[in-house]
């Protein structure tokens, strides 16, 4: 196995990456027109067709295990119900987590599904005269921001109206799905949202809501005929955990074939934020302290806007880290001490000194109970991409891989798939590092 790891995944199985284009696999692009995933449109998602290669390469099949510590909306989830696979994802982002489970329940009563979309639409063709804004004053500024009223009127219509027409819970979240989908997609606020704030400048066409949500069901019907057909094995479990993948999961030790995730990456993407608006509309959260509250705080640290200063000690590595390895210790220690330095100097200061300490505390916490449940000789398949805060190079396979062994994994090797951060490369505040994304493997 150890020579298995050190040739190229594509070595490896040729048969299984066949027309696969590498630069894409760390992404969401193949995602966005496959039938299922497309159904919540994730940035931070990967591309299914890793999780596709993977699981021929390690030749899962019906009675095997895969596991996802950071399912988000659930790709893996999602593939590994397709080929039979049992798997469980764990995910801590309250909203992205019920949309994977959504994505993962196909056992419908498919008349019914199909008569009940047939009555919910016949519904909205015919709406009732737009009341007023008024009608309209439980939403915060930041909806009103992103549609005109009258389109966040026929929104509001649609969400009430799936309340009346839902015979049975799953239904109604089908339907849901379907209407989060669509709030992206009818907005006008630009596509660069979360970064870029819904203005004038940058806004796109605003498309009516209710075309939008019906061609949104229709396509969501026909995803779910085209997997049930092509589906082999139908007696298969798919578990997916709303929890804090850093504390030990209800999963057997030893019990899990294969384990492949795609981690926050240590690029300051603030994963709460992602889904503000779909929040805000259905009424989970009401401001940024809330979702701070049910989001934020619930995940690992790779953003700043989730580092609190007074929260960590003077000392912000883990000694744990310090205990295992105390080389690589040293050496994050002496890359947060400079950026500690930097920032001072920065107008922005933002704390990347104490981003990058806790993201190494909080994955090596997540490593520790994926080894704790992989089987002896099984191996983890990380996608991750590394950084420069500040320009401070952050070899972050590197040093997930070295966190790794000293957790008593025996191997690790890396493998690129693409260069990452040129687009930026226009922007004179940004540092100047060429970075790239690739796959980590790690074998217990
Ligand atoms: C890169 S995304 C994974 C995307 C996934 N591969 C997909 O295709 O949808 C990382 C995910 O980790 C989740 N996450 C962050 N901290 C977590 C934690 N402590 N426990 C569980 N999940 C967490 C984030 O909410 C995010 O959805």
């Amino acid at each position: 196995m150890r020579e298995q790891l050190e040739l190229p995944l594509y070595q490896v199985a040729p048969q299984a990456m066949i027309g696969l284009t590498p630069e894409r696999l760390g992404t969401f692009q193949d995602s966005l027109r496959a039938p299922i995933h497309r159904w919540f449109k994730y940035p931070a998602g990967y591309s299914y067709k890793l999780v596709e290669a993977l699981i021929e390469d390690y030749s899962l099949g019906a009675g095997s295990w895969l596991l996802d510590p950071f399912v988000g909306s659930g790709t893996t989830s999602v593939v590994a119900k397709q080929r039979g696979v049992n798997s469980v994802g764990i995910e801590a982002h309250p909203f992205v987590h019920w949309a994977a489970k959504v994505k993962c329940f196909w056992e419908y009563d498919m008349g019914q599904l199909h008569q009940s979309i047939h009555r919910l639409l016949t519904h909205l063709h015919r709406p009732p005269d737009f009341p007023g804004n008024e009608s309209l004053s439980e939403f915060p500024k930041l909806i009103h921001k992103c549609y005109s009223d009258r389109n966040l009127w026929s929104l509001k219509f649609i969400r009430d109206s799936i309340e009346e027409y839902s015979p049975t819970a799953e239904i109604g979240d089908f339907f849901r799905l379907a209407l989060t989908d669509t709030l992206r997609a009818a907005s006008k606020a630009g596509t660069g949202w979360p970064y870029i704030a819904p203005s004038k400048y940058h806004e796109k066409n605003e498309r009516p809501a209710l075309e939008v949500f019906s061609q949104t069901v229709q396509r969501m019907y026909r995803d779910l005929v085209t997997v049930l057909a092509e589906r082999r094995i139908a007696d298969v479990q798919t578990r997916l955990l709303l929890m804090d993948t850093r504390q030990p999961y209800p999963i057997e030790p030893e019990s899990v074939d294969l384990a492949v995730t795609s981690p926050p990456y240590l690029n300051n993407y603030d994963y709460a934020d992602r889904t503000r608006l779909e929040m805000y509309f259905f009424g989970w959260a009401k401001s940024w302290r809330d979702i701070t509250e049910k989001v934020r705080d619930k995940l690992i640290i790779a953003a700043t806007t989730q580092v609190r200063r007074t929260e960590f000690q003077e000392n912000p590595i883990s000694p744990s880290i310090r205990g295992l390895e105390p080389m690589l210790y040293e050496e994050l220690a002496d890359k947060v001490g400079q950026l500690a330095a930097i920032r001072l100097h920065k107008g922005g200061k933002k704390n990347y000194d104490l981003m990058v300490a806790g993201y190494f505390n909080d994955m090596l916490l997540m490593i520790q109970q994926v080894y704790r449940v992989l089987k002896p000789h099984a191996t983890f398949v990380m996608v991750l991409g590394d950084s420069a805060p500040y320009g401070v190079y952050i070899p972050t396979e590197e040093y997930l891989g070295r966190l790794a062994l000293a957790v008593g994994f025996r191997d690790y090797s890396v493998q690129n798939l693409r260069e990452r951060g040129g687009k930026w490369g226009h922007n004179p505040q940004r540092h100047k590092v060429m970075l790239k994304e690739g796959l980590l493997l790690v074998q217990k």
